[in-house]
């Protein structure tokens, strides 16, 4: 897809499609008030038969333009006449893409920047149409045989008046770097397991660094990993013929010195629950677990198509939870590459084992602050549901600037608290510490159990086991928490903390 920004009018343009914003009075946008003119009224004269109400999610395809050379103009509506809701304008975008969707051009026009939204600019408003044009033309084909009746677009122009042309380039620039992003980690997640193993995450980062002269792919084998004594991860992996992998994708894009953002994915390319197995209904949506993993190279990809000035690591243990006459057992107890004694007690709440050898790792790195992104648990969609990812931490200040960053860029979070009563449900008689909980507050254990290797640096822990995926008819990955973090970095970059 080719987006592009245009500050010619938009009733000039050479396009397939003009797509214009309708108010529910009738009211038409800016843009199509002038192209309305152009074309003698024809645009007043159906808002006043009322053949579009202009409620948002609302479209009308006008495919005949008498007298004119405008091929067809779309009208989308926008609700009532008052800046809209951040929400709302996504909606109104996703009304758009999907009516276009259902036809067949190649190129269209869009006005949309020119009706106003709540505490949005011009910049945010630009970058919303690429992510949510991109979001909705992404189709996952790597595995049918015959290729569908695919998407014709090819084009999408966004209007903007010259004095905003900067601020439209800028939000082009970021939106697409976030929808491209957001691409790739579906495109790793909706991949099966059988083809998507820990060996083929670590091939895709050192693909990554191979694209980008700012990014460097290291991965360290199970054999390094002994070295390092890193127990616990090692134990999950065990029972699996798939040999686990420990990827690092180091993004260096500001001053040797500064000290880097730690980012870590859960990689887990399949989870059976291992010998506490999973019950089989839905167990193939385990494929997704590895989604924290993919988020982390698509962020990482989206920095450095910014060329954001910061340091960036991104660590991604990979492995599957498989059972055999290796595998992990409950009541097994593993030395943490911490030195902390772990007991099993189910061998289904891995991603903690795999995560915990992870943030003793990345203290290495001497980090600013560490992020960890991962499917962990069941209980986030008890508390949560799919809306906002579960955000759990150590430190007020990176909480909250998370918090901020996933308003703006629609891909919110909640926070759950960490307090120390909920240690005592971790307690073990034979280890350091117990590897689940109990029922109670599923997701706060979890966090609490990695807590405890992230004592040293500032830390938050995002659950995004609701927020990954779709589940249904409308299975697949949604790109999320790329947004979130992408949002997160550039106001790190860009905006003083
Ligand atoms: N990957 C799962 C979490 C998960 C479950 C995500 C269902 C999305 C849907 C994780 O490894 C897991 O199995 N967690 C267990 C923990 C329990 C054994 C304490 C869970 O949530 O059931
Ligand atoms: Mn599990
Ligand atoms: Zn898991």
């Amino acid at each position: 897809m080719n987006y592009s920004i245009e500050i010619n009018p938009l009733e000039t343009l050479q396009s397939n499609c003009l797509i214009v914003g309708v108010y529910n009075n009738q009211q038409l946008s800016e843009s199509a008030q002038a192209l309305d003119k152009q074309i003698n009224g024809l645009l007043t004269t159906i808002m006043a038969r009322g053949d579009i109400a202009g409620k948002i999610n609302d479209t009308l395809l006008l495919n005949v333009i008498p007298d004119s050379a405008i091929e067809r103009i779309l009208l989308v509506g926008l609700g009532e006449q008052k800046p809209l809701s951040a929400k709302n304008y996504r909606k109104a975008l996703a009304a758009a893409i999907n009516a276009v969707k259902k036809s067949r051009l190649t190129s269209v026009a869009v006005s949309l920047t020119d009706c106003d939204v709540e505490k949005a600019d011009l910049t945010w408003k630009t970058r919303q149409i690429v992510e949510v044009f991109s979001d909705a033309l992404y189709q996952f084909t790597a595995c049918k045989s015959k290729s569908e009746d695919s998407a014709t677009l090819e084009t999408v122009v966004i209007t903007a008046k010259t004095h905003e042309a900067e601020a439209a380039s800028t939000g082009l620039v970021q939106g697409l770097a976030i929808a491209e992003g957001m691409t790739l980690t579906k495109q790793l997640a909706d991949l099966p397991a059988n083809i998507c193993t820990p060996t083929y995450l670590a091939q895709q980062a050192l693909t990554l660094a191979g694209a980008y002269d700012a990014l460097e792919a290291t991965i360290l084998e199970v054999a390094d990993m002994e070295q390092l004594g890193m127990g616990s991860l090692l134990a999950v992996a065990r029972g699996s013929r798939q040999p686990a992998k420990l990827i690092t994708l180091e993004y260096h894009g500001g001053d040797k010195n500064s000290k880097p953002i730690v980012l870590i994915g859960k990689g887990l390319t399949f989870d059976s629950g291992g010998i506490s197995l999973k019950p089989g209904a839905g167990m193939d949506e385990m494929k997704y677990d590895m989604c924290g993993g993919a988020a982390v190279l698509g962020t990482l990809q989206a920095a450095a198509q910014l060329r954001l000035p910061l340091n960036i690591v991104g660590l991604v243990p990979a492995s599957e939870n498989m059972p055999d006459g290796q595998a992990n057992k409950p009541g097994d107890i593993l030395t943490s590459m911490s030195g902390k004694t772990i007991e099993v007690l189910n061998t289904d709440a891995e991603g903690r084992l795999i995560l915990c050898d992870t943030l003793t790792y990345a203290q290495r790195f001497n980090p600013e602050v560490v992020i960890d992104l991962a499917t962990l648990t069941g209980a986030v969609l008890v508390a949560l549901g799919r809306v906002p990812s579960g955000l759990l931490g150590n430190d007020d200040a990176l909480c909250n600037d998370l918090i901020t960053a996933g308003e703006t860029a629609n891909d919110s979070v909640w926070r759950l608290p960490l307090w120390e009563e909920y240690q005592e449900q971790l307690k073990s008689n034979f280890a350091d510490l117990a590897n689940i909980g109990g029922k109670d507050a599923g997701t706060i254990t979890a966090a609490c159990f990695l807590a405890n290797f992230a004592e040293n640096f500032r830390w938050a822990h995002l659950d995004i086991a609701g927020t990954a995926w779709r589940t249904g008819s409308a299975k697949g990955a949604t790109g999320r928490p790329v947004p979130l973090l992408t949002q997160y970095l550039l106001n790190r970059a860009y905006a003083g903390r």
